[in-house]
């Protein structure tokens, strides 16, 4: 990837993409609506079709307005961009999402039907289909619908399975419309399959280690995983296959992205350990507790008279030290108050780290909680790469391109 001068703005991660969006008829149509506006907000161009149902619940004027795109309803309406060439849109198409979709449009869409122009546009194009179902629970059970469901499967549609809740019926199943957000990571998940770290395997870590004190305390730090989450999506969107072993975040789990959750140092050096060693790389992250409490209270610990309470630590194993593969390459971070540079040196080599990201933490804008980083690139014989302040998804690609050069071939 490569950074410009527009590092710092806003990341627009569906820039140049085309987009179809299928709305079919359901009422969870008025959703499509709302993804449509983040589609475009993201960067996309979004070519809205609707089938003739589904402008029962919502109508083409509202898309139209959202993408600034003429819309598609019927194939030879005066705005349907099919009526002079049928399979303009299956062409210039990189994704095609049917979104909701109902039972109708996927039994249609599993028989191959073309008679209205999502159909047409579906059997035309070669770009990755998604469907993201909606309807009553009892609908989305029915084996006919299953077997539709495993038929679209089984040629490579990529199937957002539909939540549990309450449904318009007024009953409580398994057939409510994916959230718009949810449905555009899984697009964004897909559109990466093919990218540079196709067939790679990349762990992650993320977030502050949480050390028990007592049942109801623990010694951690600021991180708020957002840096290890910006690479976990980045490698997501470059075609890894990625685990990203975190502590608890506010942040939502990342569809496409095997989740691993620990709370202390030792439970994250396990699953690190296992995970990395058939890995391709692991990236470091998570901020560790160096030490934790050598004995926590099984009780929560009461207040006495002393004025002074002493604490006793242990030492907690160097996870990326520890960790090895055949073909593992490693990244470490490195939270620096100072001469960041010299110590992340330091660190590249007693880590065993192809080259070490290193962060001035006390720096406005870097470091941890923010949306931003200042990093440098620091390898084990002294050479640094000093980059902007960035975004951390822009950062955490650079890290990845960086790391591009250390992986086997
Ligand atoms: O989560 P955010 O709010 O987005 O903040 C991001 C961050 C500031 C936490 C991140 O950018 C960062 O700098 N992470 C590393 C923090 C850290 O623990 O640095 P360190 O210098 O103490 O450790 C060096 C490296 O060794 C790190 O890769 C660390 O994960 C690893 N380590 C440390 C201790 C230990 N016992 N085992 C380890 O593997």
């Amino acid at each position: 990837m490569q950074l410009d001068s527009t590092q710092t703005q806003r990341y627009l991660p569906l820039r140049d993409h085309n987009v179809v969006l299928g709305v079919t008829g359901s009422i969870a149509a008025y959703k499509a609506a709302d993804l449509a506006s983040k589609l475009v907000q993201q960067g996309a161009a979004v070519d809205v079709i609707l089938t003739e149902s589904a402008t029962e619940f919502v109508g083409p004027t509202t898309f139209a307005a959202l993408t600034h795109r003429p819309v598609t309803v019927g194939l030879f309406g005066a705005n349907s961009a099919l009526s002079i060439d049928h399979v303009a849109l299956a062409m210039r198409a990189n994704v095609v999402v049917v979104a909701p979709a109902t039972a109708n449009t996927l039994a249609k869409i599993a028989m191959g039907l073309s008679d209205d122009p999502l159909g047409a546009t579906i059997l035309a194009t070669s770009a990755p289909i998604i469907v993201a179902p909606a309807m009553d629970g009892d609908m989305y059970d029915n084996p006919a619908t299953q077997w539709n469901v495993q038929v679209l499967r089984e040629r490579g549609v990529h199937v957002i399975e539909p939540g549990e809740g309450r449904l318009a019926s007024g009953l409580t199943g398994r057939g409510r419309l994916e959230e718009p957000a949810r449905i555009i990571e899984h697009m964004r998940w897909v559109l990466g399959r093919g990218g540079d770290y196709s067939h790679r395997r990349v762990v992650i870590t993320a977030g502050g280690t949480q050390e028990p004190l007592d049942p109801v305390r623990y010694l951690t730090n600021r991180s708020s995983g957002k840096m290890g989450y910006a690479l976990a999506e980045a490698a997501r969107g470059r075609g890894a296959e990625v685990t990203l072993i975190t502590t608890p975040t506010a942040l939502p789990d990342l569809v496409g992205v095997t989740m691993v959750k620990v709370n202390t140092a030792r439970e994250m050096h396990r699953e690190v350990l296992q995970a990395s060693a058939d890995s391709d790389l692991l990236v470091m992250a998570a901020a560790v507790a160096d030490y934790r409490p050598a004995k926590p209270a099984p009780q929560k610990i009461k207040k006495g008279d002393e004025d002074t309470l002493v604490l006793e630590l242990a030492r907690n194993p160097d996870i990326i030290t520890e960790a090895s593969g055949q073909r593992l390459v490693k990244v470490a971070f490195a939270a620096e108050t100072m001469n960041a540079a010299e110590n992340a040196k330091t660190k590249a080599v007693s880590k065993g780290a192809a080259f070490v990201v290193a962060n001035d933490v006390t720096e406005a804008g870097s470091g941890f909680g923010t949306d931003t980083n200042r990093v440098a690139f620091v390898d084990a014989q002294g050479n640094v790469e000093q980059l902007p302040l960035m975004n951390k998804l822009t950062v955490a690609h650079a890290v990845l391109d960086r790391a591009q050069r250390y992986l086997s071939r």
